[in-house]
C-alpha cells in the first residue's frame, strides 16, 4: 500500500505539488490524469524516490520514502519496476540483455538458470519469444515497450510504475500494451500506477483514479464517476469535447446512466406516461472496463421540467439541470 500525505514540492520558486493526499492499494490500478503541466510525473518521481518531497510523507509499505537514506531509497526503488513513453532502451544490447541489466545493477548473473528462465518467462509473457536476440532498432514502438515492461519486472517488484507508457502509441497498440498490464496486475498481483494525460488509458484499465491539476488533487474515485458525472469544473474542461453545444432555449437536463438499471428504456416510457414532448440534444456512451455508461441531455419546455424531474427521481436515474 502506497499512502501519500499533504505532499508538497517546489522547483526553486514553481510550486509544483501543492498539497497532494492519496492512497494506492494493494493489486489495484490506479490512474493519475491530468494536464500537462499538472505535476503527475514529479508525483511519480517522489513515489519512488527519483525527486525528493518538500514536506508530507510518502510512505511505501509501511516504510517512509527518504531521498536522503542511500541503502533504503536503493531497497524501495527495486521493489518499483518504472516504465516511461520513450522506452529508454539500450540501443547496443539485444532485448535479452536489455532485460537482464537490473540484475547487473544489482550483482545477479543474468546466464545463471534461474536468470535464464526468469528472463525467457518474462519475454514470452509480453509476447516477443521470436525478438529475444533482437536490438531495439528493430523493433516498433510497442514492442520497445513490451521490452521496457519486461525489463521492470525483472526483479519482480510488487510495484510497477508508468509515465505516459502509450502516449508515444496509437491506438491499436496502446489496447495491445493496456491489455498486458492488466494481465500483469492480475495474475502476478502487482500494484500498478500510471500516470497519463489519455482519458482512454483510464477507462480501460484504472479501477481507481485521481484528477490531478495545478498541484492538487481535485477529484479521486472510479472513472465512471469522474467522467460520466464530472463534478468539478476543471474536470469538465478537460473531458469537453466540443460536441456539447445545446440549445439556449427550454431546459436542458442531462441523465447520468450508470450500474443497474441503466438499460430501462427510460425515454420512451417517460414520453408515454408523462404526454410531454422532448427532444434530445446530446448523448454519449462511454466503456469502462466490462461496463458501459451513458448520458443524455434532454431539451424540455420549461414548464415541463418540474414533472420531468419528478418522473426521473421516480425512476432513481441521477439528473441534473444545466445552465
Ligand atoms: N527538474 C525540474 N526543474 C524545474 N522545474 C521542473 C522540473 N521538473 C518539472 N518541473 C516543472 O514542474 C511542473 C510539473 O511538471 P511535471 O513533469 O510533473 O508535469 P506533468 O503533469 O507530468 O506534465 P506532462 O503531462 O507534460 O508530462 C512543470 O511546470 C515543469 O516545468
Ligand atoms: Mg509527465
Amino acid at each position: 500500500m502506497i499512502t501519500i500525505s499533504n505532499v508538497q514540492k517546489s522547483f526553486q520558486d514553481l510550486k509544483v505539488l501543492k498539497g497532494v493526499s492519496l492512497q494506492i492499494e494493494d493489486r489495484e490500478i490506479y490512474g493519475i490524469i491530468g494536464q500537462s503541466g499538472a505535476g503527475k510525473s514529479t508525483l511519480l518521481r517522489c513515489i519512488n524516490g527519483l525527486e525528493a518531497y518538500d514536506s508530507g510523507e510518502i510512505i511505501v509499505d509501511g516504510t517512509l520514502v527518504r531521498t536522503n537514506d542511500k541503502a533504503s531509497l536503493r531497497l524501495l526503488q527495486k521493489r518499483m519496476g518504472m516504465i516511461f513513453q520513450n522506452f529508454n532502451l539500450l540501443e547496443r544490447l539485444d532485448v535479452y540483455d536489455n532485460i537482464a541489466l537490473p540484475m547487473k545493477f544489482w550483482g545477479i548473473n543474468p546466464r545463471s538458470p534461474e536468470s535464464r528462465s526468469k528472463i525467457t518467462d518474462l519475454i514470452h509473457l509480453v509476447g516477443l519469444d521470436d525478438k529475444i536476440h533482437v536490438k531495439p532498432r528493430e523493433l516498433s514502438g510497442g514492442q520497445k515497450q513490451r521490452v521496457a515492461i519486461a525489463r521492470a519486472l525483472v526483479l519482480d517488484p510488487p510495484f510497477l510504475l508508468c509515465d505516459e507508457a502509450t502516449s508515444a502509441l496509437d491506438p491499436e497498440i496502446t489496447k495491445g500494451i493496456l491489455s498486458l498490464l492488466q494481465k500483469i496486475n492480475r495474475e502476478m498481483g502487482i500494484t500498478v500506477i500510471v500516470v497519463t494525460h489519455q482519458m482512454e488509458v483510464v477507462k480501460q484499465i484504472c479501477g481507481k483514479v485521481a484528477f490531478l491539476s495545478d498541484g492538487r488533487v481535485l477529484s479521486e474515485g472510479k472513472p465512471e464517476e469522474l467522467f460520466i458525472k464530472p463534478s468539478v469544473p476543471e474536470i469538465k474542461s478537460f473531458l469537453r469535447d466540443g460536441s456539447e453545444l445545446l440549445p439556449e432555449t427550454g431546459v436542458n437536463i442531462q441523465l447520468f446512466f450508470f450500474g443497474p438499471g441503466a438499460e430501462q428504456p427510460i425515454v420512451t416510457q417517460m414520453a408515454r406516461e408523462l404526454g410531454k414532448d422532448f427532444s434530445i440534444s446530446w448523448a454519449k456512451l462511454e466503456d469502462f472496463r466490462e461496463n458501459v455508461y451513458g448520458s443524455l441531455v434532454l431539451n424540455v419546455q420549461p414548464e415541463d421540467a418540474e414533472s420531468v424531474c419528478a418522473f426521473l427521481d421516480r425512476k432513481r436515474i441521477y439528473w441534473e439541470v444545466l445552465d
